[in-house]
């Protein structure tokens, strides 16, 4: 591989450094193009741009590779809890035993949020959106433990991303409740992480919700899936609000915002709508499909098609083999699963989506089991998010702990007016 790119530009000789990643992605270092030229690239979307060097996760489109800190995630969701791959994100290694119960030990003694933080929660309406209270109450935790908002320091941020993790879950299922009317339910330390999450949701002050091995280890397994993708929106925007240095709760409260588009991690509660339409229109999903290849539309077949993977998504093969496992020992039969596998059918063979390499995304499937255990649709993308904090945490850490790191700033080519003067409004004709 060469050391570095040349080429003329204006009759100069521009040298631009090559950079390789320890898994052979290949890149051409432009840190220092606009000061050798006055150019700047422009690539919207950023679909050839890395923002970032980064050890935590590792992605093949073309191969369908997903790897947590070098760990395969078939091996991460055969072998591993949600926790463990937590520590693993944040921290860099799995855990020993001593450190894994003393992260546990972390978490269950910051389950709880502020007392007073309850009457927050009286005044949403009751049919406000999940991701509106959970991105709003993550920024409220930081005013009610004023030391979280305090600058980084290595020995504190363990302790604030234990908090995080621990009390997003809580959030959640308190904001759940709040808008259904229902009494809140506090965490039990007896409960693991996503058993607790169940409890806060489906439990009754009279009865504590029946906690089937099959249902808590669905969702571990959906929060282990969802707990990094690199350099995704959401993950992206918590390290622009990373750069600035804003606190650890701005960040984690922006990735929230950013993830609840229907594009990005909304789009699990915009699959299982487009199947329930699906099934009530009668239609076995031919008209969907052919209203998802005609652009005027503006359908679109959710939960396929990504912006890196351009093969099957490793998540999703994952999901496809639990929804099978867990609708049969619930013994669920649920036609959106049937609507959803001949969709996948109907589109890997359809030329539209064959050309442009759509595949099913973590989305098209996450949704079916997350009906399955109970979860209410309005809820997907919330699960989405506490899986994800993990990931959030540790590009947020990566971000300030590199010592190269700068406030993210991009440019841009200005394609506005040019250069024009003011006008007393007395001169300016009417329209
Ligand atoms: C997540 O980045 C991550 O890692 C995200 C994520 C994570 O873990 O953080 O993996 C989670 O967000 C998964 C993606 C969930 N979103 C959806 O399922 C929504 C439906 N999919 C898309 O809207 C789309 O595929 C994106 C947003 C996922 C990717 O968009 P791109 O890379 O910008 O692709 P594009 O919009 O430029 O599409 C390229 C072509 C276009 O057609 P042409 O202009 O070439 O004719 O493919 C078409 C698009 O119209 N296309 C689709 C389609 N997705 C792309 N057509 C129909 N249905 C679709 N789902």
């Amino acid at each position: 591989m060469p050391e570095y790119v040349e080429f003329q530009l204006e009759g100069k000789c521009v040298r631009l450094p090559i950079i390789e990643g320890t898994a052979g992605e290949k890149a051409i270092d432009i840190s220092t193009l606009r000061e050798q030229t006055g150019y700047i690239t422009l690539d919207s979307g950023y679909g050839n741009t890395g923002s970032c060097e980064s050890d935590i996760t590792f992605i093949d489109g073309e191969q369908g590779i997903l790897r947590y800190r070098g760990i395969p995630i078939e091996e991460l969701a055969e072998k591993s809890s949600f926790v463990e791959t937590a520590y693993l994100l944040m921290f860099g290694h799995l855990p020993t035993g001593t450190e894994l119960h003393q992260f546990s030990k972390l978490l269950t003694e910051n389950e709880l949020i502020h007392e007073d933080m309850k009457y927050h929660f009286e005044g949403f309406p009751s049919n406000a959106h999940p991701m509106a209270i959970l991105s709003s109450m993550i920024n409220a935790s930081g005013c009610f433990q004023p030391q979280m908002l305090a600058a980084h320091s290595r020995r504190t941020f363990d302790l604030h991303a234990a908090r995080l993790v621990s009390q997003v879950r809580t959030i959640a299922a308190f904001a759940y409740r709040k808008s259904h009317g229902l009494p809140i339910i506090y965490p039990k330390p007896i409960y693991k992480y996503s058993a607790n999450f169940l409890h806060m949701m489906f439990s009754e002050p009279y009865c504590d919700y029946e906690l089937k091995p099959e249902v808590v280890r669905a969702l571990d397994l959906i929060f282990i899936l969802h707990a990094d993708h690199e350099q995704n929106c959401s993950t992206s925007t918590v390290r622009m609000v990373a750069s600035s240095r804003a606190s650890l709760f701005a960040g984690a409260a922006a990735g929230v915002c950013a993830l609840w588009g229907p594009l990005h991690g909304g789009a699990n509660q915009a699959v299982l709508e487009m199947l329930k339409k699906i099934y009530e229109d009668g239609d076995d999903g031919t008209k969907f499909i052919a209203a998802a290849k005609d652009k005027k539309s503006k359908n679109r077949l959710m939960g396929f098609g990504h912006r890196v993977y351009k093969n099957y998504d490793p998540r999703a093969r994952i999901i496809k083999q639990r929804c099978h496992e867990l609708l049969d020992a619930l013994k669920i039969d649920d036609p959106l699963l049937e609507i959803a596998l001949n969709l996948e059918k109907a589109a890997l063979t359809d030329p539209y989506f064959v050309e442009r390499k759509l595949y099913p995304n973590v989305d098209f499937y996450s949704g079916i089991i997350m009906q399955a255990i109970g979860i209410p649709v309005e809820m997907f993308t919330v699960i989405f998010a506490i899986g994800r904090m993990p990931g959030w945490i540790a590009n947020y850490r990566e971000t300030i702990e590199d010592r190269n790191s700068r406030i993210y700033r991009p440019r841009q080519i200005y394609q506005g007016s040019p250069l024009r003067h003011y006008v007393p409004i007395a001169d300016r004709e009417t329209k």
